[in-house]
């Protein structure tokens, strides 16, 4: 007889944003002549950047011809694209080795596969409000979390404390959902108290690119030790509108090391390279041509030409929210706004609100965990057109 995980019974009915489709697509086969202006999933709508679209075609006409066809790579990606990692980090003052980064399908893949490498026993630190994939691939290898809460008053930015007793911690910097961003000296803070604790940081570094100010770090390797406690986790999805064509990168530096239920002393970096080549087969080699064009010159002019184009979007978006009196967060090294619903209403009745009164799909904040009860969270990924019209509907309607 099959036994199944019993751990699946501790989670929600449904993962967050599909619940959120579900709604979306009963108000629209209910209200076919209203036009809905999405603001919900961190969805990019920009097309790729020609560079990106150039280095997909050639790498497809190679494919298809004898010579220059490949079948099976390396599990950890091609070396072409780690090299151009290890440059992009240079830049931002990071120095990796090309064995260091791991290439995949993106981070949030990479999120819930990383807990393989990890023991139950392990007790998880989140901080709420939280991206939900932290907490349920957790719940489903029924790990002990702990929370940590972002308010107000720390500006959504948790510090730890000797309080905080924890092995694993998730980081996510910018923040998904609230936008904040932690600052070099904060981060400093974190590391140390992992490294006090022997405690291992997954940090979600996705939203690095919104970064405008160069003072808050792109990388938690920015700060000294980082690299003996510390695996970042990162993404094409928003910084190049890889969302649908799929490809991510983690860092697993080779300092990185802990001790397994046994007491031997283990490599993380192996223990990552041993689980992918056992459990992945790689991102395809047409992918991995059009991200390393993300990070040619070219590459990286268009890309940030798209970024411009979503910092306007929040920038529109701040601007109706600031007339409107409405206290939010977020929407300046991020993508996300993060705003406190008005005349006191819950994070669901305002999200209905906005469906059913205005047709604008924001996400509950409730949906992060408790303390994102009372706030919805908003993006700047629309176009420009329907970006304009939801705000003129917020401006004339709350
Ligand atoms: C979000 O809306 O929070 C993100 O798009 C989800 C994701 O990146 O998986």
């Amino acid at each position: 007889m099959a036994v199944m995980n019993e751990n699946y019974c501790n989670l929600k009915e449904s993962y967050l944003f599909s619940q959120i489709a579900a709604k979306v697509a009963a108000f629209v086969a209910n209200n076919p002549d209203k036009k809905v202006i999405r603001m919900g999933i961190g969805d990019v709508t920009l097309p790729l950047a020609p560079a990106v679209v150039d280095a997909m075609k050639k790498a497809v006409e190679e494919m298809g011809v004898k010579e220059t066809f490949r079948g099976y790579g390396p599990e950890q990606g091609y070396d072409f694209l780690h090299e151009a990692l290890v440059r992009y980090y240079k830049e931002h003052g990071v120095e990796l080795a090309t064995d260091e980064i791991f290439i995949s399908d993106g981070a949030k893949s990479d999120c819930g596969n990383i807990t393989d490498i990890f023991n139950n026993a392990n007790t998880i630190l989140v901080p709420d409000p939280v991206y939900p994939v932290y907490v349920d691939t957790n719940i489903m290898c029924g790990r002990n979390i702990v929370y940590i809460n972002g308010t107000p008053e720390n500006n959504f930015l948790p510090m730890p404390d000797d309080s905080i007793k924890a092995d694993v911690v998730y980081l996510c910097s910018p923040n998904n959902p609230t936008g904040a961003a932690y600052t070099k000296e904060q981060l400093e803070a974190w590391v140390a108290y992992a490294l006090k604790n022997d405690a291992v940081i997954l940090y979600d570094a996705a939203y690095e690119s919104f970064v405008v100010d160069p003072a808050i770090p792109r990388s938690i390797y920015v700060v000294e030790g980082a690299k003996e406690c510390a695996i970042e986790l990162c993404s094409l999805s928003k910084t190049a509108g890889f969302t649908g064509t799929r490809c991510g990168y983690t860092v697993v530096p080779k300092a990185l090391k802990r001790k397994a239920g046994n007491g031997q002393e283990m490599s993380l970096n192996k223990m990552w390279l041993r689980r992918q080549t056992t459990k992945f087969n790689g991102v395809p080699y047409i992918i991995q041509r059009g991200a390393e064009a993300v990070f040619s010159e070219q590459g990286q002019k268009e890309c940030q030409e798209m970024l411009e184009f979503y910092r306007e979007n929040a920038k529109i978006m701040m601007n109706t929210l600031t007339k409107k009196g409405i206290k939010f967060y977020g929407g300046v090294h991020s993508p996300y706004i993060w705003l406190q619903c008005p005349n006191g209403m819950g994070s669901w009745e305002f999200f209905d609100y906005l469906l059913e009164k205005l047709a604008i799909v924001g996400t509950p904040g409730a949906g992060f965990g408790k303390m994102g009860e009372g706030y919805l969270r908003l993006t700047a990924f629309g176009s420009r057109e329907g970006t304009i019209e939801a705000m003129e509907r917020i401006e004339k309607n709350l």
